[in-house]
């Protein structure tokens, strides 16, 4: 199965390609992100390039593609208190990647590299957001608290699940 996929954690020469998915991703979903694409067009390219070298980010690429089809991202805090839990966050799939295996791929292989580094994995996701809350179930995810109004879009709010994973 993970012959159909390739998967590996994105490095600084791909600071490009991940900063057009990102933006790509809030442009089409702004409802399922914490940040704005405006906020994050303006930021220079050297924050891209320092999400990666700084953090794990995952890259997916369908077999024999050339451009990547998915990312996904662990953030790990630095204070001491803290560094139990990793957060997941910039989860997606470019739409032609959809349905293919490669979230659930994306997902264990971020997970795997999770489990070296802390103690539980949690996210959030948007209420209403079927795909993704089956994705995090799937993988073992459970809701922990539901966030009313976590986010605030023109004059919209969204609800949003808290969910994690103890390992
Ligand atoms: C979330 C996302 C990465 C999931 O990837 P995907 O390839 O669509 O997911 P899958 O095909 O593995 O589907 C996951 C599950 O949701 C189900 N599903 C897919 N689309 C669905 C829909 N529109 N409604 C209900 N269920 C749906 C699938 O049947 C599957 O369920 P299963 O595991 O019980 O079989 C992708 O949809 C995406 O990038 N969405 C836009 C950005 C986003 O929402 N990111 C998440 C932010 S928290």
């Amino acid at each position: 199965m993970t012959d159909r996929f390739r998967i590996r954690r994105l490095g600084v020469a791909d600071a490009e390609a991940f900063r057009a998915m990102r933006l790509e991703a809030l442009a089409a979903h702004p409802e399922a992100f914490g940040s704005s694409v405006a906020e994050e067009a303006a930021q220079p390219a050297g924050v891209f390039t320092a999400r990666i070298a700084d953090g794990a980010v995952f890259g997916g690429w369908l077999d024999g593609a050339e451009e990547m089809a998915g990312i996904m991202a662990l953030a790990v805090p630095q204070a001491e208190k803290q560094r139990h839990k990793g957060l997941l966050w910039g989860v997606y799939l470019r739409p032609a990647a959809r349905g293919s295996g490669l979230a659930p791929a994306l997902l264990r292989a971020v997970l795997v590299h999770a489990r070296q580094h802390v103690e539980e994995v949690r996210l959030s996701v948007t209420r209403g957001n079927a795909a993704a809350r089956a994705l995090y179930r799937r993988a073992g995810f459970a809701d922990w608290a539901l966030e009313t109004r976590a986010l605030k879009i023109g004059a919209t709010y969204h609800d949003e699940h808290l969910m994690v994973l103890r390992f």
